[in-house]
């Protein structure tokens, strides 16, 4: 029997028109242009704004361009998965939402939380679905409202995160192109690094709790970068050894924008130049499940068939992984 692939066939991606840029952060906290462009690379950050918006209007957006460029019914769709951190509500899943506001109904749908990492984790859990035969048309959204989360009262994180998302259309192929392999990990050893303190189970929402300002992101920013450049390097390095890549025959990385630092050592420990790694964090800061989806967007006109690609990310957790592509459009 040939063997099937999932392939993207498909990618659309979109961030909020307006612009959060270092200038005006310097009037909300004590921070300087300069400190943020040197420690993380960031320029400016997007940023969704509006009554009742949430994480579902941004998602909704990707995957109607989408469908859309792909000419795609949303009744074609079988299965839609959505990987965020700033789901619009705890239940119903956030994937739910955009599927009935495109207009998908032939299809089940859920969320994934894997923090940053949560697009390389709904990916390869996706490919699975096509691999097996029975699902021809799977839509992968990686979208979150990082300001619903963010503390503007707390400089190291506020000068960090943005609103964005994306999504790709993944199919089958009996080409041997599409997702070739991935290496995914995972150690919640690394929870008490970064994560929100209250409103789940362990400590729900009360008056205290939101007193506490504990709603928020919280992380220990030195803690998590030793972290995410040791694993986000190794892991990349790792999937290249084993699939015997060669720094000449990657044609790009597409890593989780979280710190320019931290992509550039992976680039490093690639071998790659700098021409071979998509970065836009300057423009979007770290939008946690958008990042991939919007550099693969920003950067589609380059891609060619055939070229092979590396995706990476790290995220809270800890989460972390790697997949390996060959682009199949
Ligand atoms: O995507 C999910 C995974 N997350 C990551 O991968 C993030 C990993 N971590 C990082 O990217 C970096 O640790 C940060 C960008 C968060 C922080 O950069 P850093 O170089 O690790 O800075 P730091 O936390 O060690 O802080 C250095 C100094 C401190 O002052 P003192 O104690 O040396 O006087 C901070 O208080 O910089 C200060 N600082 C700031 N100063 C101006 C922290 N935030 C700011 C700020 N503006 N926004």
């Amino acid at each position: 029997m040939t063997k099937i692939n999932a392939a993207i066939k498909g990618i659309h991606a979109w961030a909020p028109e307006y612009i959060l840029n270092n200038k005006e952060l310097e009037s909300m906290v004590e921070t300087s242009d300069e400190w943020i462009l040197t420690r993380t690379g960031i320029s400016e950050r997007h940023i969704l704004k509006g009554e009742g918006k949430g994480t579902s209007d941004i998602g909704t957006e990707a995957v109607k361009g989408l469908l859309e460029k792909t000419n795609t019914s949303p009744e074609e769709v079988d299965l839609l998965i959505c990987a965020t951190v700033t789901p619009d509500m705890q239940f119903p899943a956030t994937a739910n939402i955009i599927s009935d506001k495109v207009g998908i109904k032939n299809a089940w749908s859920f969320d994934l939380n894997a923090a940053c990492s949560g697009f390389i984790y709904a990916l390869d859990t996706a490919r699975r679905f096509v691999e097996s035969g029975q699902y021809k048309k799977v839509v992968v959204v990686g979208a979150d409202k990082m300001s619903s989360i963010v503390d503007y009262t707390d400089r190291a994180t506020c000068v960090i995160f943005g609103d964005a998302g994306g999504a790709v259309l993944l199919e089958p192929t009996e080409e041997d192109l599409g997702i070739m392999d991935s290496i995914m990990r995972s150690d919640g050893v690394g929870r008490v690094h970064l994560h929100q303190k209250a409103g789940g189970s362990v400590k729900p929402a009360s008056h205290e709790t939101v007193d506490a300002r504990e709603h928020y992101i919280y992380q220990e920013g030195q803690a998590v970068f030793k972290f995410a450049v040791t694993n986000m390097a190794d892991v990349s390095a790792e999937i290249m050894e084993k699939n015997n890549l060669q720094p000449e025959d990657i044609s790009y990385l597409v890593p989780h924008q979280a710190n320019l630092r931290i992509i550039e050592a992976t680039a490093r420990r690639m071998q790659l130049d700098k021409d071979k790694v998509m970065i836009n964090i300057q423009k979007y800061g770290n939008t946690t499940n958008g990042t991939i989806p919007m550099c693969l967007h920003e950067w589609q006109d380059k891609l060619k068939k055939g070229d092979n690609i590396i995706l990476a990310a790290f995220g809270g957790g800890f989460t972390w992984g790697s997949i390996y592509i060959k682009w199949a459009i």
